[in-house]
């Protein structure tokens, strides 16, 4: 019978040691020390002990009730303290969180528009799906011009819409010019700022989405000394006078005289560089007096009316500004970049 207590005594020993969770424990528990446990059933088989066996079976089994529920206690309590432990550490630094900003490109917008606003120029806005004609035929660029090519332009199936129509992504902000004579008399003096999509490759320098602010001044004699006065005071509110900026002659269909804006490189500082392609500058936008037969096409008379109009490419400017290298930037919404601004 005694050796039966000690059989049992380093079962209970090796079974405790196993116990790893507290359904492991539970069924310990219920198999030990349950009312139907293996130490009650030994307790009620005392009876049954020799007389003469029964003062030391007596003290073993104590002994081992003692020690079963000591084992007991001690892992139930070593559980509830490890569990503690692991929900909360409170030695761990508190959380951060990121405030959320305006995007860089959503700021520029402002304050470009602004810039323009207080010489008079009032805010347009135009759609970014266009039909042909307001992307094009308006701004008198005919149906064999380069520019209509399907690697520059994204066009919509919307036969739906109208199918007399050719619908696409405007890949300039001009068609806004178009509307907004249309609807307008003149004296105009406007700028419409948003989206504009090229179809072309990614590189640092471009990309197939990027924006653009277009301007158009027209009544009666404005002349390009005008276009220049507003592109120089435009340049030296957004860059701050050490950035010098230049114009050279250029072609669209749309105006005539046409020219190029250039800043001077804000990486090489005129240097020459991979950004400014080795040449020292960088163009930030295009512009010219607007062609008299854009005025036709919207019925205003270009004989009693002259204007200018200028579209700026709003990542490129930016960049010049702060002195971003790669376009891609913008759109990475990486937060290390995104919160220097
Ligand atoms: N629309 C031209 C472009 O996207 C820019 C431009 C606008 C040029 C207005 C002249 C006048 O390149």
């Amino acid at each position: 019978m005694l050796d039966k207590l000690k059989n049992i005594s380093s079962e209970v020993t090796s079974e405790i040691n196993a116990v790893n969770s507290a359904a492991s424990l539970e069924e310990f528990r219920i198999k030990y020390l349950s009312r139907k446990g293996i130490i009650a059933t030994l307790f009620e088989d005392f009876k049954n002990v020799p007389k003469e066996e029964k003062g030391a079976y007596g003290k073993e089994l104590n002994e081992l009730k003692n020690s079963v529920t000591k084992l007991f206690e001690e892992k139930e309590s070593s559980f509830s303290s490890s569990q503690e432990k692991s929900d909360i550490d409170y030695t761990l630094e508190g959380r951060t969180y990121n405030e959320g900003t305006r995007h860089l490109i959503s700021k520029a917008l402002e304050e470009i528009s602004s810039i323009f606003v207080k010489i008079g120029f009032k805010i347009y806005d135009g759609p970014e799906i266009e039909d042909e004609w307001h992307n094009f035929d308006a701004l008198n660029t005919p149906a064999y011009h380069p520019a209509r090519d399907m690697q520059d332009t994204t066009y919509l199936d919307a036969k739906d819409i109208d199918p007399d129509k050719k619908y696409l992504l405007r890949t300039h902000t001009s068609p806004g010019q178009a509307r907004v004579m249309l609807s307008h008399k003149p004296p105009v003096r406007i700028i419409l700022p948003g989206k504009v999509f090229r179809n072309e490759d990614t590189s640092a320098r471009s990309l197939s989405q990027f924006h653009q602010v277009e301007g158009l001044y027209v009544d009666k004699n404005v002349t390009f000394a005008d276009l220049k006065g507003t592109l120089d005071y435009f340049a030296k509110q957004f860059f701050g006078d050490s950035l010098k900026t230049r114009m050279r002659p250029s072609f669209f269909p749309f105006t005539e005289p046409s020219a190029e804006v250039d800043v001077e490189c804000f990486i090489c500082k005129g240097e020459g560089c991979r950004i400014c392609k080795h040449t020292g500058w960088v163009e930030i936008a295009g512009c010219g007096m607007v062609n008299p037969k854009v005025f036709e096409n919207v019925g205003y008379d270009p004989d009693e009316y002259t204007g200018f109009a200028f579209g700026m490419g709003i990542e490129r400017t930016i960049m010049v500004k702060y002195g971003i290298p790669d376009i891609r930037m913008f759109y990475e919404n990486d937060i290390r970049f995104l919160k220097q601004f």
